[in-house]
């Protein structure tokens, strides 16, 4: 009681004497005071470019490869793995000290054409999935500590059923001799690959409580008590219109957290209209920065000790590189903290100051 009330005085006092300002620390300081990791996907490709790895290195605790873990780059070939890119990511963490998360092991997206094609049977295809998760965690065994296992299994269009997918149906892994799901299936595979590594299911449009994140509470809930390895659930967060219902995503962190997994953020961006060269209008910069306030604010609301809500990660982290564009002839995009130029814009300033206004009352 004593040490929240000075907790309050403390954070009362900040904000009197306007010390909001983050209090002059970097994104990741503040980060570090509030006992979060903040991430940033990454590409390979530009970890050479001066102003991308220093930015990086300063502002982050932690980076995930964009692409460069998907089958397509990783498993281009039946017989062949590709690791180039995903250990000069690794590599490059490494010397910074930040942490990897590992993205992604299965999804029905970015496969290669061996695969998708392959008219593998059932048991064909389950030899295969094995031997992918089983290598690829096995490589990264003690180097990646968190893996998206399983992502987007979910379908957009049957709320709360499983999305047809080659995993799933086409023709599918098959069930195991007790009827184990194949999510199920795969989580179990990664967890004797790595048994250290934290092993969650990600998933989009999953953000609020709806249909889909009901159907995902109520498998990590069984996952959970069958003693199925899995460790959080992550929420990517791509936010396209400037409208985030804070209060029932934090509801939803609140009971995914209840059931005592780890919540991460983990590609959050919020795409803003752009004009013809690709500039978004300076209101739209400030709702944008209200956003990213608001949901890191959601975040450390349930940030438990060593659980909770424990990761805020964006999908890239300047609109040079980002999947949502932000170039001429696109109209949506600056939807990261940092400019094309590498400035901080208002998101990073509102993501940044509430993070430190947390680590100041800590
Ligand atoms: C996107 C990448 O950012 C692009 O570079 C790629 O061309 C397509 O995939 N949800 C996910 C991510 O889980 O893997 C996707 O990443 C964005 C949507």
């Amino acid at each position: 009681m004593k040490r929240r009330a000075l907790a309050f005085a403390v954070g009362a006092a900040v904000v009197c004497l306007g010390f909001d300002d983050g209090g002059g620390k970097s994104l990741r300081e503040a980060a570090q005071g509030a006992g979060l990791l903040i991430g940033a996907a990454v590409r390979s490709a530009q970890l050479s470019e001066a102003a991308y790895s220093s930015t990086l290195t300063r502002e982050f605790n932690m980076v995930e490869p964009e692409d460069a873990l998907k089958w397509e780059v990783v498993h281009p070939e039946a017989q062949r793995f590709d690791f180039s890119q995903a250990d000069q990511i690794v590599d490059f963490a490494a010397r910074h000290g930040m942490k990897v998360r590992g993205h992604t092991l299965v999804w029905h997206r970015q496969n290669p054409t061996w695969l998708a094609e392959g008219n593998y049977t059932s048991s064909e295809l389950a030899a295969i999935l094995e031997n992918h998760i089983k290598t690829v965690v096995g490589h990264y065994r003690g180097k990646i500590f968190a893996w998206d296992v399983v992502n987007e299994a979910y379908d957009e269009l049957h709320p709360g059923t499983l999305r047809s997918t080659i995993w799933r149906d086409q023709p599918g892994i098959g069930l195991a001799a007790n009827g184990a799901s194949y999510i199920e299936r795969c989580f179990r595979w990664a967890h004797e690959a790595d048994p250290q590594a934290l092993l969650f299911y990600n998933e989009a449009e999953a953000e609020v409580v709806n249909p889909k994140s009901d159907a995902i509470y109520a498998m990590v809930r069984d996952f959970r008590q069958r003693g199925v390895p899995i460790d959080g659930v992550g929420l990517q967060m791509h936010i396209a219109n400037l409208h985030a219902d804070v209060a029932s995503i934090s509801a939803n962190i609140q009971r995914f957290t209840a059931l005592g997994v780890q919540v991460h953020i983990t590609e959050m961006d919020v795409a803003l209209p752009v004009d013809a060269l690709g500039n978004p209008r300076p209101e739209d910069l400030q709702l944008q920065a209200d956003i990213y306030r608001q949901i890191a604010g959601a975040c450390l609301s349930h940030r438990l000790s060593y659980s909770g809500c424990t990761a805020i990660q964006t999908w890239g982290f300047t609109d040079k590189y980002s999947w949502i564009g932000s170039h001429s002839k696109q109209t949506q995009g600056a939807a990261l903290p940092f400019d094309r130029s590498y400035r901080a814009k208002p998101a990073y300033l509102a993501l940044r100051n509430t993070l430190a206004a947390r680590s100041a009352i800590q």
